[in-house]
Formats: structure tokens, C-alpha cells, sequence
């Protein structure tokens, strides 16, 4: 696995000058799958009208829409904060995508402030997400809120 600190760095670089936020998107889930160790998907839900959109990301196909409040993603944006879920099988609601997903980590995105949607990732081992990954994570979840602020929808 490559450092976060390396990780934030070839990121910052591929996605700071982009003009829409679907290559933001594609390159990060790409990024973040080819660095990461013990991930079985890695991508984006965009929040519209209540409910949550797949968007980009690596992995097998998965869920197309999440209501505001249902599983690990509607509960993230529902409490605006990051959730780390070590054993998704105790998760009241968990949505299974993948069966072989264990844990996950689910963190807010903003475009200029506003909650735009979240950054999912799942593993197929449990308790894959620590606070090293929690603090980290929620920097890259930052530099993509950053960089989404200063581009178009496609
Ligand atoms: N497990 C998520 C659904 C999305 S997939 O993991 C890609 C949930 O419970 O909301």
C-alpha cells in the first residue's frame, strides 16, 4: 500500500484542473483503487432530491439509488459525518452490494459548501478502516470537495 502522504499528493495533481466533476470522480475511485490494500469497491454516491445516485467508481456493479437514511451511505448523509462500519453484517440496514464486503468507510463530499454526495469505500476484510484511514480519507474527501467547487456537472 502507498502512503496517504503520497496517495494526497499524485491526487492533488490529477484532479485540481478538471472541468467537470465526472473525471473528478472517475480518476479519484481509480486512484484510490489501484493504492489501497483489502478494497473490493471504491466510489461515489451524488445526492439529488432526497436520494442517492451511483456515480463513478471500481468494483462490481452496485446499487443505483439510496434513500436519504437507508444503509451505511443514507446514514452518513443523513448525519453529515463520516462512518466507519468495522462488521457490516451488525449494521441495522447495511446495503449489500457486494456480499463479500466486511467493513466500510463512508465520508461526506461538499461542492462550495453545500453536501453534494459521499466517497464509499468496502473491503472485504472486517475492522479495514482505522483512525489513520479515517483522518486521511477525510483529507482526500476535502481536496475533492475543493476541487469540485470550481467545476461543471456533466
Ligand atoms: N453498503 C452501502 C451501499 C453501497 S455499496 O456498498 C457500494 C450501504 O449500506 O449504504
Amino acid at each position: 500500500m502507498k502512503d496517504y502522504k503520497d496517495i494526497i499528493l499524485e491526487l492533488e495533481a490529477l484532479i485540481k484542473d478538471n472541468e467537470y466533476d465526472i473525471t473528478i470522480l472517475s480518476n479519484s475511485s481509480a486512484l484510490l483503487n489501484q493504492y489501497l490494500d483489502d478494497l473490493n469497491w471504491v466510489g461515489f454516491y451524488k445526492l439529488k432530491d432526497n436520494n442517492l445516485y451511483l456515480s463513478a467508481f471500481q468494483g462490481k456493479p452496485a446499487c443505483i439509488k439510496i434513500p436519504v437514511g437507508r444503509g451505511v451511505c443514507g446514514t452518513t448523509i443523513k448525519e453529515n459525518k463520516t462512518l466507519v462500519v468495522n462488521n457490516v453484517h451488525e449494521f441495522k440496514g447495511h446495503i449489500a452490494c457486494d456480499s463479500a464486503s466486511k467493513s466500510e468507510i463512508c465520508v461526506p463530499i461538499y461542492k462550495n459548501n453545500i453536501l453534494y454526495g459521499l466517497l464509499d469505500i468496502d473491503s472485504p476484510i472486517y475492522n479495514r478502516f482505522d483512525d489513520n484511514d479515517k483522518v486521511n480519507l477525510e483529507k482526500i474527501a476535502s481536496i475533492i470537495s475543493e476541487c469540485l467547487s470550481n467545476v461543471k456537472d456533466i
